[in-house]
């Protein structure tokens, strides 16, 4: 059994990590701003040699779409190399972060490259965005009496629990570098996943693709950020609607 921290360890994924790593017996510490247990801001760094000693991985799920993310893994990795016992870091990325010119995906590929040359031990896991992000996109624009999503564009959501399962699962095993992206079982155009949405929430909108300007949404209508290749998650949206 091992000492594993878990930035973001208050967070959709991360908490879910956190059940999985404690129920197989780990000694887990759970990192975030507002986390009882160690509460750190990573940007600053404050308090994370006290959550870093000791611990022999570290599973980082900690993010801000706001900004900050690389600030916040230099002092990780600081951290991580001081503490002299960490033997991998496990890092959650996003399928397509090198190819979408998005400023958040920039920054995430950045990170992977930073914990590739870091001399620690790494493990990088792609994915493709979670049920839950995609439903909170769709509750916060059906606000709106129509429905507006990014015009010829799909997505292939994938269960939380599913990749939880899978980083909890790379946490108990030695360093893997980049492994295998992982992405839900179908890549559906967003207007047909707002339509799974309303119907599944019982909402009534009218549904109006947009055609949004840019190299990143561009990218994200070549499909940048699919994976059919490992098209390895087994929930689908609907599977996740019904169960919420
Ligand atoms: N959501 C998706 O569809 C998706 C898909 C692929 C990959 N990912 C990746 O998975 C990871 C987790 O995503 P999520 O959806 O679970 O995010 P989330 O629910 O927003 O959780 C983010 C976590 O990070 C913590 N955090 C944020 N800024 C911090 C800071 N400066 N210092 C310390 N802790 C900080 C938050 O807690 P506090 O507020 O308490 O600090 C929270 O625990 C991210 O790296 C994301 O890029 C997400």
């Amino acid at each position: 059994m091992s000492t594993i921290l878990v930035t973001g360890g208050t967070g959709t994924l991360g908490s879910q990590v956190v059940t999985r790593l404690r129920d197989a017996g780990h000694e887990v510490r759970v990192l975030s701003r507002h986390a009882p247990d160690h509460p750190v801001d990573l940007r600053d760094g404050g308090g994370l040699d006290a959550a870093t000693a000791g611990a022999e991985v570290v599973v980082h799920c900690a993010s801000s779409p706001r900004g900050g993310d690389e600030t916040a893994a230099g002092h990780l990795i600081e951290a991580a190399r001081r503490a002299g016992t960490v033997r991998n870091v496990v890092y959650i990325s996003i399928v397509g972060v090198d190819q979408v010119p998005y400023p958040y995906y920039q920054v995430k590929h950045k990170v992977e490259r930073m914990l590739e040359e870091s001399g620690l031990g790494w493990t990088v896991l792609r994915t493709t965005q979670f049920h839950d992000l995609v439903h909170g996109y769709f509750r916060a624009m059906a606000k709106l009496p129509v429905l507006l999503v990014p015009a010829g564009t799909r997505d292939q959501p994938i269960s939380v629990d599913e990749v939880a399962d899978r980083l909890a699962a790379l946490a108990a095993a030695p360093p893997a570098g980049r492994v295998p992206d992982m992405g839900g079982p179908e890549s559906r155009d967003m207007t047909d996943l707002a339509r799974a949405y309303l119907r599944g929430t019982g909402r009534r909108r009218p549904v109006l693709p947009v055609r949004l300007p840019g190299k990143a949404f561009a990218a994200f209508r070549r499909g940048a950020h699919l994976t059919p290749a490992h098209a390895v998650g087994k929930a689908t949206f609907e599977d996740f609607l019904s169960a919420r």
